[in-house]
């Protein structure tokens, strides 16, 4: 491996969300989806060569950027989008309040899977959106969306599913079949989709990822996709992201509505972001094989160590969702915090019983941390 990804980056006491300690704990970070390794050196010299430019006005996103956004689709996925499709966002997470407040009247409903990434579940809500939601299930080790579930969560209001593939935080990769299987029940039931796919490029078992807009003409013309180099090259902090969208009607309705009210990203964020698109893959490849690597120790390590924990197989994302119902309910984020790992709970993502653990660390990392988890469950054995 050219990169070394077991380099550990001292994030304490710096700018870092993820390393921010209010409590005082001084816990191992392994919450907030971010990575700790240094972006790709591609990104970072072109970052030093914009910076060397000196002015730092408002910026556009360039053909260049644009086309470099439609390179790695095609190349990637197999799918041809037009530059003039992409709305530029500062984050995901204002893509999807705009999505529930321009795709939808007041009186329109919006269903969702669960468990499900927080912003996902307060973001209807925020735009005054009613939220349903369908369990995820879990048979064997697979989380399967039903798809008679799925029919009976429809109900006569409901006009927009949001979706995430892969999915946080139960890392599944939502198939071609399976896809094909929803999309039709969307087509019967005319919904609109939201379809966040940022963490498409982190699919740890084999396969290619299908945006959920390149099933076909009449699922492209009720999508909006939303992507981002953030997730796959570490970029959370530039801000930079984009919706996809063919249908020009849902679109101008999505662009009108970021007006003054949601700024474009900032000019290193288009930066960082055609870099990693032009030169990123070698980078992006050796990270995927790291990932497997944290991916595969830490499930061996919960079957064999603490069988009281359950860990589903992460087939996408550097998320594990663990279940630890069999503990019992004092056994949740503030236990572990008290024993030196920082988790996130899963109530915020309608998954009581649930931990999230982001594995995205240098292995040294995270064998202390699968360390002190076994000796926390060891402690109430
Ligand atoms: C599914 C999903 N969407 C969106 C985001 C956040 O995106 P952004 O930082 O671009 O707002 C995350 C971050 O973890 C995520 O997991």
């Amino acid at each position: 491996m050219a990169i070394d990804f077991d380099r550990i980056h001292d994030r304490r006491n710096s700018d870092s969300l993820k390393w921010s300690d209010s409590s005082g704990k001084n816990a191992i970070p392994m919450w907030v989806a971010d990575m700790d390794f240094a972006a790709p050196e591609c990104v970072t010299q072109a970052l030093r060569e914009r910076i060397g430019k000196d002015v730092f006005g408002y910026a556009i996103a360039t053909k260049d950027v644009r086309q470099a956004a439609v390179a790695w689709a095609e190349s990637h996925y197999g799918w041809r989008i037009d530059p003039e499709w992409i709305v530029w966002l500062p984050g995901l997470v204002p893509g999807i309040h705009l999505a529930c407040r321009t795709l939808l009247n007041s009186e329109d409903e919006v269903l969702t899977p669960v468990p499900v990434y927080p912003p996902f579940l307060t973001g209807p809500r925020a735009e005054g959106r009613a939220l349903r939601t369908v369990r995820l299930q879990q048979e064997n080790d697979r989380w399967v969306l039903d798809a008679d579930e799925l029919r009976r969560a429809i109900h006569p209001q409901t006009r927009l599913l949001l979706f995430c593939n892969p999915h946080n935080p139960v890392g599944k990769i939502f198939g071609r079949r399976e896809l094909t299987a929803i999309a039709e029940i969307c087509r019967r039931h005319d919904l609109l989709i939201c379809s966040d796919e940022i963490h498409c490029d982190l699919l740890l078992d084999p396969g290619r990822h299908v945006p959920f807009a390149s099933l076909g003409r009449e699922i492209a013309d009720r999508t909006v996709t939303l992507m981002s180099p953030s997730k796959t090259f570490n970029l959370s902090g530039l801000s930079c992201g984009f919706a996809v969208i063919s249908n020009p009607e849902l679109r101008e309705r999505f662009r009108a509505a970021t007006g003054d009210l949601v700024p474009h990203p900032n000019v290193f964020g288009y930066v960082a972001c055609q870099a990693a698109y032009e030169k990123g893959e070698g980078w992006r490849l050796e990270l995927l094989e790291y990932l497997r690597g944290n991916r595969d120790l830490l499930e061996s390590f919960f079957a064999e160590r603490v069988p009281g924990l359950k860990v589903s197989h992460v087939e996408a994302t550097y998320l594990a969702w663990i279940d630890t119902r069999a503990l019992g309910e004092k056994v949740g984020a503030g236990f572990f915090e008290e024993a030196g790992i920082r988790l996130s709970g899963g109530i915020p993502f309608q998954g009581p019983g649930f931990v999230r653990l982001n594995f995205a660390c240098p292995r040294q990392t995270l064998q202390a941390a699968l360390e002190k988890i076994a000796a926390a469950v060891r402690g109430i054995a």
